[in-house]
């Protein structure tokens, strides 16, 4: 899969070098490419920003640098879907990660300032995606963020598929604990049932944690018809009750 990221900090990006996207970048799984936005703007100044139309704090991003950005790059390959970072965008989740990873080609366009030139958003995104309900100094960490998510879906970046169809939100639900060595650390003890062998037993005491922890932590994701008839046991077993 191919991912173009414009920016006005393309040496912000060298997380994307290191760990399992580095790796992935390495072997040909994902093919990473940064554009300084600067590069295509207007004038010998390099400006990428002016002041709002109408009046009011701060400066906008112009249009003319990202459109003739996305022209470059739509000269190497046609993306399947232009990217905008926001926090006007919807949500990043696990489910539009998934769909994202199924595309051949992204681009990625950073925001920065006060806002973007509203006809980038019109006239040149396909999409707008917020990484969550705050607002960044810019686009580029909510860029690596979605770079992550989606490369964790491409078949070969995470070593075992199992584990990603394992992960927290891949059924709707929050992760179990995980322990490993010593049984016991500073007073604190592994669950007996995780050194019994007894692999049924562990079995269900992960999922009656993932369901305690969902509706302990995040009961808006839990829907109670998605939830199987054993999920309920577990649920009724630990005397939880779904809202
Ligand atoms: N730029 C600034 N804040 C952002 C956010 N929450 N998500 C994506 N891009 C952003």
């Amino acid at each position: 899969m191919r991912i173009d990221i414009v920016t006005i900090f393309p040496e912000a990006f060298t997380p994307l070098s290191i760990s399992m996207i580095g790796r992935a970048r390495e072997r040909g799984l994902l093919d990473v490419r940064l554009w300084n936005l600067r590069d295509f703007a207007p004038d010998r100044h390099r400006q990428v920003d002016d002041a709002p139309y109408g009046g009011g704090a701060g400066m906008v991003m112009k249009p003319e640098p990202f459109f003739a950005a996305v022209d470059a790059i739509r000269r190497e390959s046609e993306p399947s879907r232009i990217i905008l970072t926001s926090p006007q965008g919807r949500l990043l989740t696990h489910a539009l990660a998934e769909q994202l990873a199924a595309e051949p080609h992204l681009v990625l366009l950073c925001g920065h300032y006060e806002g973007i030139d509203e006809r980038v958003c019109r006239g040149l995104a396909t999409d707008e995606i917020s990484i969550g309900d705050y607002v960044l100094t810019g686009g580029e960490l909510a860029a690596m963020v979605i770079v992550d998510a989606v490369a964790r879906f491409v078949p070969g970046v995470v070593g075992d598929p199992a584990s990603v169809r394992a992960d927290s939100f891949a059924e709707g639900l929050l992760d179990h604990p995980h322990y490993t060595r010593p049984p016991e650390f500073r007073g604190m003890k592994v669950p007996e049932v995780l050194l019994s062998g007894d692999h049924e037993a562990i079995r269900r005491w992960r999922r009656a944690q993932r369901l305690r922890r969902t509706l302990e932590r995040r009961p808006d994701l839990l829907k109670r018809e998605a939830l199987s008839p054993e999920d309920r046991r577990l649920l009724d077993e630990a005397d939880l009750d779904l809202a």
